[in-house]
This record gives structure tokens, sequence and C-alpha cells, in this order.
């Protein structure tokens, strides 16, 4: 059957029609919203490249929590701006710093807030590397048990969900047996497995103060032009004990995040990264797109690839948008 009997324009002729016909529909449960956690009180720094967001006192990370369950945005997702640095990343795991406290009190204040903690030692490091440094490299071994130690600090300050992101090897199973062996083998982990060495983190890095003080995170990160490798990362990160697996970036990565769906029966988190929100805001502030439509454009093209939720700096305000209608 073609044209004139086939007019695919008949089911786009309004906008209910098109909402009875729609395949994807965003939701505010498709959204985790990442915080910055900071020490301090009444804290709220802008953050230069990613126009509102900001890094936050447990005070205002408390707002932020209210809102998110106001808006019916299930999750929120921690880092850590910590108050001192060092070469073991000793502050990742430190229970009186930023993140442990803000874990606290978000879930002493909003119990059914599902708080994830991010886990690296990118922020916690002198030389901001996600792994202890010898001799210019990164140490796989040696970083494992410190990645543990840190999310069973996330874990007793009450972190409902546990993210590496850190891309050592073997990291996933050092975590989750830490964990059951102190008694938290009820906390799932959600293993950043298919990371990627990408450009799209520049703003992350100024919010988080994380930026590598020598070198690049290629040994570590994945190489961009791989695909099959994600597959591989990922069926090690299950095999290891991840119970949930994460793509990230997302937009120049949809392929994978389609890829990844289709091979495993795990939820399948994408990151919509700081670089990819910085671009719309950017191009938006100068008047040349219209942030509304090419926000949730792009949200709505990461969940049919295949994401099961989507950690995004737009996470409250495409909430807000959805309310006022759909693209
Ligand atoms: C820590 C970490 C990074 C991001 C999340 N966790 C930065 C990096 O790997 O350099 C990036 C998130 C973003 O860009 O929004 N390793």
């Amino acid at each position: 059957m073609e044209f004139p009997v086939v007019r695919p324009r008949r089911l786009r002729a309004s906008e209910a029609m098109r909402r009875l016909v729609r395949e994807t529909d965003l939701l505010p449960r498709d959204f985790v919203y990442p915080l910055f956690v900071t020490n301090g009180v009444n804290i709220k720094n802008p953050i230069v490249s990613m126009p509102d967001i900001y890094q936050m006192s447990t005070d205002n990370i408390l707002k932020e929590g209210e809102e998110c369950l106001k808006l019916g945005i299930p999750a929120v997702i921690l880092f850590g701006i910590p108050a001192y640095k060092d070469e073991k990343g000793s502050s990742g795991y430190d229970p009186e710093e930023a993140v442990q406290k803000a874990v606290a009190a978000l879930k002493k204040e909003y119990p059914e807030l599902i708080v994830i903690t991010d886990v690296c030692l990118c922020e916690y490091t002198s030389h901001g590397h996600c792994g202890l440094v010898a001799d210019g490299e990164v140490q796989n071994d040696p970083t494992l048990g410190l990645l543990a130690k840190a999310a069973l600090s996330h874990a007793r300050a009450g972190a409902d969900i546990v993210a590496p992101s850190d891309m050592m090897d073997g990291r996933v199973r050092a975590i989750r047996s830490t964990l059951d062996e102190h008694g938290f083998s009820h906390l799932p982990v959600l293993s950043y497995a298919a990371k990627y060495a990408s450009a799209f983190y520049g703003p992350f890095r100024e919010a988080a103060g994380s930026a590598p003080q020598f070198g690049d995170r290629r040994s570590y990160q994945m190489d961009p032009g791989n695909v099959r490798e994600a597959l591989k990362e990922i069926e090690q990160d299950l095999a290891e004990g991840a119970d949930m697996v994460m793509v990230k970036p997302a937009l120049a990565y949809l392929d994978v995040i389609r890829t990844v769906k289709e091979s495993t029966n795990v939820p399948v988190a994408a990151y919509n990264v700081s670089g990819e929100y910085a671009m719309v805001k950017a191009a938006a502030q100068k008047g040349w797109v219209d942030e509304r439509k090419i926000a949730l454009e792009m949200l709505t093209g990461i969940k049919r690839a295949g994401a099961d939720f989507i950690l995004s700096y737009f996470a409250k305000q495409a909430v807000k948008w959805l309310k006022e209608g759909n693209i």
C-alpha cells in the first residue's frame, strides 16, 4: 500500500492525534538531578559554564531535594566539593565531609527521595585523577580499596545507590564485596560502565574542581570510537555485581545506549552531561536556539534510544516545561 492510500500526515493533524500515537513521552520519573555539594552554610556559588547550576551547602541542597520531590523527580546524584585534597583522595571517604553530611541530611528530611552518590577520587585528589598516581601513571589495583572505602562511607551516611564513575578495572567487585562485608548487601550499585573519555565533561570539571592537573583520562575512560568495548565493560560490571549500568555522555553516544539496551536486561541510565547542557544554554543565551524545545527534543531522543532514566542538569526545568505541554 502506498500514496495516495497511505498518508502518514493523517496521524499528525492535531496535537490530540499526535499525542494519541506518540511512542516516547518524557515523564518526571525519567530524571535524576545532579547536585554539587560543598561544606559550610548558606553557600550557593554559581558555575559560570553551567547557568542555573550551583555549588551548594547542605541547607540549600535540602531545598533542592524538596523541590525535586514536589516535581515528581525520584532521585538526585551528589558530587562533592571537599574542604581538602590530597594524593589519596582522603576527603572522599571522610565521614565529616560534604557528601556524607548531605546524604544524611537529605535522607533524614526526605526519606522517600532516592539519593545516589558518585563514587570517584578525582574530586578529592590533589592531582585530579580518578585513581592513585605513581610514576605519572594512574594505578589500577591500589585504587580499588579507596573507592570501596568511599562507597562504604556513602552507604553508612545513608545513600540509596552508589555509582562508581572512575573506570578502574575491577572496582564494582571491590565495592560490592566491601558493601556486603559491612552489612550493605541490599544496596544497589549503578555502574558508570560505558564512560567515554569525553570533551563534554569540561564544564563539570569547573563545577567540581576536578580537572586533571597533568595528562588526561584516556588511559582509563573509553575511546569514543568503540561500541563493542562498551558491551564488554558492561558484561564485566554485571559479572562483578552491578545492578544497573550507565552510558555517558548521552548525545554523541545514542547508538551505544540503544546497543546496550538491546543486549542487557538491567536498567540502563544515560548521563546528559555538563557539556551537552552548556552548549544548549550558551546557544539559547545568544538567542540562536529555543532552549525549551531543543532540551526536550534531546531528552526525548535519549529516552527513545533506550535510556530507562536520564541524569540531567535540565531535570527540574524539563519537568516544569512538560507541565506546560509537549514540544
Ligand atoms: C567523575 C565524574 C565526571 C563526571 C561525572 N563523574 C567527570 C570526569 O570523568 O572527568 C562528568 C559529568 C558531567 O560532565 O556532567 N569522574
